[in-house]
């Protein structure tokens, strides 16, 4: 399917949004691991977060979906039971890491796989610590399919220094470390989203986490505390609306002249409001105000309006809070007067595409002038892109960043490979038109 963005049109308008991806499949793995009924408000229906139900009920788990709230009948931590067969975790590396953790707590056999584009993705990072915890899981060659045979009880305690910051090999650690026979002590170079901690603590688990001294320099320190006999308590919740579907309305709003748009009711943890920070740099006039917390998360609203943007330079921690923001921020960059460097953001080339080379790769067929990197990539901004088709290489935030490109390029876009968005964001176009943009579906390419 083809996405065709029709440019000329300014956005204007108020929305909310459906629930924050990384909220909705924590909420559900955590929610199947305490005792008794959840209720998550605001859940976030989308392709990835299908996988981990599907998951989720191929291990035993009751759950059912009353509009946009989930409901889970909680197994408490060792209640799944063993998977008839191979899961499949489908495009979502969120399911197959946490559940890879939640499966070695829960102590039972499985098989985690997925799409042939998961299977692309690094597990190194989760297999090495979990065999130093006593399960006996396999990879091939690093990669999905994980083979996860009856893992002990309890699991061993470890201290884990993790080479890249990452959220799901951090989140994966300290679900395996609820079954553990002591405190989990483990150590990011930057702090990466911390939702996992928010949430078990929400649940009455003990989780600490300070900036410490390790090694040569600073580190993100977290530790786990085992509930032992005490049960998880079930969530009561509504889940702030993405930050991440968040970004492409917002950027189409800065780049296109005359618009103005409100996006209320958003997750603002500041582990994953890089993106914001970094386009105010850039001369951007977005109003972000708290309003609230529900679980231990702030949430708020922001407002954008089209600004005049300049170039800037990302590297160091601001990476990890915006590490899901470089499409969306690619354009607005590109949409920018003058040069933006990104640094140390190598991670970018094991996301759901090599991020550097496809987003290089398209926004030069879009007329950008841009050049990558080993480790990011020097855009030289003039102020606007061409129209053209480009391909979402198979990645939902890379379809969705080039759809913005076309709110505000010089002749329409058409995206191949764009029905990915709903991977993470169903109600994409239908946001983008409700705010006055035209949007297209074609068949083939
Ligand atoms: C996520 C963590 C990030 C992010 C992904 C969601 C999560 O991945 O890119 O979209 O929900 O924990 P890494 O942990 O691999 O950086």
């Amino acid at each position: 399917m083809k996405l065709v963005i029709t440019p000329g049109f300014a956005l204007q308008g108020e929305l909310r949004l459906a629930g924050d991806k990384s909220l909705s499949h924590r909420a559900a793995v955590l929610a199947a691991l305490a005792e008794g009924e959840s209720r998550i408000e605001n859940f976030l229906l989308a392709g990835v977060t299908g996988d981990m139900l599907r998951a989720l009920a191929a291990l035993g788990v009751a759950w059912r979906l009353e509009d946009s709230t989930l409901v889970v009948e909680g197994r408490g931590l060792g209640g799944f039971s063993p998977p008839g067969q191979s899961i499949d975790c489908g495009n979502s590396a969120t399911t197959l890491r946490l559940l890879a953790g939640a499966v070695a707590a829960s102590g039972v056999p499985a098989v985690l796989d997925g799409s042939p584009g998961l299977r692309r993705r690094p597990m190194g990072r989760i297999v090495a610590p979990l065999q130093a915890m006593g399960v006996e899981i396999t990879a091939q060659e690093g990669r999905a399919p994980l083979i996860l045979p009856p893992a002990p009880k309890p699991l061993r305690a470890i201290s884990h220094t993790l080479e890249v910051a990452s959220a799901q090999v951090k989140s994966c650690l300290l679900l395996a470390g609820l079954a553990a026979d002591g405190p989990v002590h483990l150590y990011e170079p930057a702090l990466s989203r911390d939702h996992t901690e928010r949430m078990l603590k929400a649940m009455g688990v003990e989780v600490v986490s300070e900036a410490v001294v390790h090694g040569e320099g600073l580190a993100y320190h977290t530790c786990l505390t085992p509930p032992g006999e005490r049960p998880l308590l079930p969530l009561q919740l509504e889940l702030p609306g993405d930050i991440s579907a968040a970004a492409f309305p917002l950027v189409a709003a800065l780049i296109t002249p005359g618009s103005h748009v409100v996006i209320k009711h958003v997750l603002l943890n500041p582990t994953r409001t890089g993106l914001l920070d970094v386009l105010q740099a850039m001369g951007a006039d977005l109003r972000v105000v708290v309003q609230g917390q529900a679980g231990g998360e702030p949430w708020g609203d922001i407002e954008a309006r089209s600004s005049r943007l300049h170039g800037v330079e990302v590297a160091g921690e601001l990476v990890v809070r915006m590490i899901d923001e470089f499409p969306a921020f690619a354009v607005a960059a590109a949409f920018a007067q003058g040069r933006t460097v990104v640094r140390q953001a190598r991670e970018l080339r094991y996301k759901e595409s090599d991020r550097i080379a496809a987003l290089c790769t398209e926004l030069r067929c879009l007329g950008a002038s841009v050049a990558e990197t080993p480790d990011g990539f020097i855009l030289d901004g003039r102020g606007y892109l061409d129209g053209g088709q480009v391909d979402s290489h198979g990645d939902h935030r890379l379809a969705m960043a080039l759809a913005v490109a076309g709110v505000a390029a010089r002749g329409a876009v058409g995206v191949c490979g764009g029905e990915i968005v709903a991977e993470s964001f169903p109600d994409f176009s239908a946001v983008m038109q409700q705010l006055g943009a035209h949007v297209e579906t074609e068949e083939g390419c």
